[in-house]
């Protein structure tokens, strides 16, 4: 199994580029059903999720093609509407094939996704939206059955306990498109990559206004055709490495990102003590000494982001003072705190809330990726850690970041990938 061993204590100083957004290319690579036809998506990061997301197109019957930056999928070949447990066990976003499937074929099967270390992982939001719209469903030996004769558009309200739903808007926008009427998706997530979703499908010839607010209406269309489409930078890529310029105390420069989409981040950042800096397509962070601790509360966007909790976390880890972190979206979100201890953090756990004491140092050792943005973390307190630390189980890393390593040494890190 691969592991980073990563060398502590190196400025980083440089620009990077951000890649192509994960959690916009999953939910547009599902919507390329909708047009039976070939569509061109571009600027898609190479990582473990999309191939998985791949793997499951093909498994339907689509030809897929990787070529360079660009993705085909030809979806005229269809054959089952069945994504199997062994692939949707690997990705949970797989779920956002229920919307397409049932819009073009009036069914679909997918494995129940099952839980992830963030946290229980439900789908109701997504069953009882797409019910409103006339669909049946039903669970048999873990795979939820959907049947509709006729998708018809409905009022949807997609609020849950914890707000709204990414990939169940993403869900009924799919859906919705081939629904007769309108649709109004009622406290629809308003996250940067539901636009992207929507741009995507209206290029195809849907129907959508109102994506990016918690309203959007979509009218009903007959057919929609293959289009060619580049999807949005990756925000939390973009955000994960400024917080590595902020915690190492270097000056970095992130590339190819959308600063709009960093503002919860930023505004954090500038009140820790960071200096910020926007440009057109670009955003860099100067931290010259130590930061100050700073509350967050995750949020849906454009609150704090869930995916940039674990990384900010290991910033305070060493920032002056305490701050408290309440993780709204997924509670139980924390596996990466026991693994910060290891290093020597000062961090205390309660109800969907991590109290961080600010040390002066952390002291490299070995430390265990648990989930994606936890892995980011424990990269990020490596890169500050007296010595040497060795994160394994890496895997975790490649499912959301396109050669980490390679970006963080080319500007001043000192991280190897190892066979362990
Ligand atoms: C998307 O997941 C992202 N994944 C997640 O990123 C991200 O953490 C999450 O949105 C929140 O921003 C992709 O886009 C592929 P939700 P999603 O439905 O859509 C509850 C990463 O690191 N909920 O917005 O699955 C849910 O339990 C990943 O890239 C229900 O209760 O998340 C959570 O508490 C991790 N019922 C909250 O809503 C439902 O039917 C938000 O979840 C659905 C969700």
């Amino acid at each position: 199994m691969e592991a980073l061993k990563i060398s502590g204590g190196q400025r980083l100083k440089g620009s990077i580029s951000a890649s192509g957004s994960k959690n916009a290319s999953l939910p547009i690579l599902a919507a390329t059903l909708l047009t039976g036809g070939k569509s061109r998506i571009y600027g898609v990061p190479r990582l473990r999720d999309i191939r998985m997301m791949l793997k499951i197109l093909t498994a339907l019957g689509a030809q897929v093609q990787w070529e360079d930056d660009c993705i085909t999928v030809d979806s005229s070949g269809i054959v089952s509407c069945t994504a199997p447990y062994e692939l949707v066990k690997e990705m949970r976003a797989s779920i956002c094939l229920l919307g397409p499937l049932l819009a073009c074929f009036g069914k679909a099967r997918i494995s129940l996704p099952g839980g992830c270390v963030i946290g229980d992982r439900p789908v109701d939001i997504h069953l009882k939206g797409l019910e409103k719209l006339g669909v049946d469903f039903k669970l048999v030996e873990g795979y939820i059955e959907g049947e509709t004769k006729r998708l018809a558009g409905a009022s949807i309200f997609l609020g849950g306990n914890f707000g709204s739903s990414v990939l169940a808007t993403a869900n009924l926008l799919m859906a919705a498109c081939f629904a007769s009427g309108e649709t109004i998706i009622e406290f629809a997530a308003c996250e940067p990559e539901i636009v992207d979703l929507a741009n995507f499908l209206n290029k195809m010839g849907a129907k959508i206004s109102g994506a990016g607010s918690h309203l959007i209406r979509i009218k009903g269309v007959k057919k929609l055709k293959p289009a060619d489409y580049r999807v949005i930078p990756d925000r939390i890529e973009a955000g994960t490495h400024l917080l590595a310029g902020a915690i190492t105390a270097g000056d970095v420069e992130v590339r190819n990102c959308v600063p709009e989409h960093l503002f919860a981040l930023l505004e954090k950042l500038v009140e820790a003590g960071a200096e910020i800096k926007k440009g057109k397509n670009k955003v860099s962070i100067k931290s010259g000494g130590k930061l100050k601790g700073v509350d967050i509360v995750t949020l849906p966007y454009p609150g704090f982001p869930t995916d940039l909790q674990a990384q900010f976390m290991s910033l305070m880890c060493l920032a002056e003072g305490t701050s408290v972190i309440t993780e709204k979206i997924f509670p139980e979100r924390f596996m990466h705190a026991a693994e910060l201890k290891r290093l020597g953090a000062d961090i205390t756990l309660q109800e969907g809330t991590a109290i961080i004491r600010g040390r002066e140092r952390l002291a490299g050792t070995r430390v265990m990726a648990s989930d994606l943005r936890a892995s980011a973390a424990l990269v990020l307190a490596g890169l500050v850690a007296d010595g040497e630390t060795v994160v394994s189980r890496i895997y975790h890393l490649d499912r959301g970041y396109q050669d980490m390593e390679g970006k963080l040494n080319a500007v001043g890190a000192k991280i190897t990938r190892i066979n362990e």
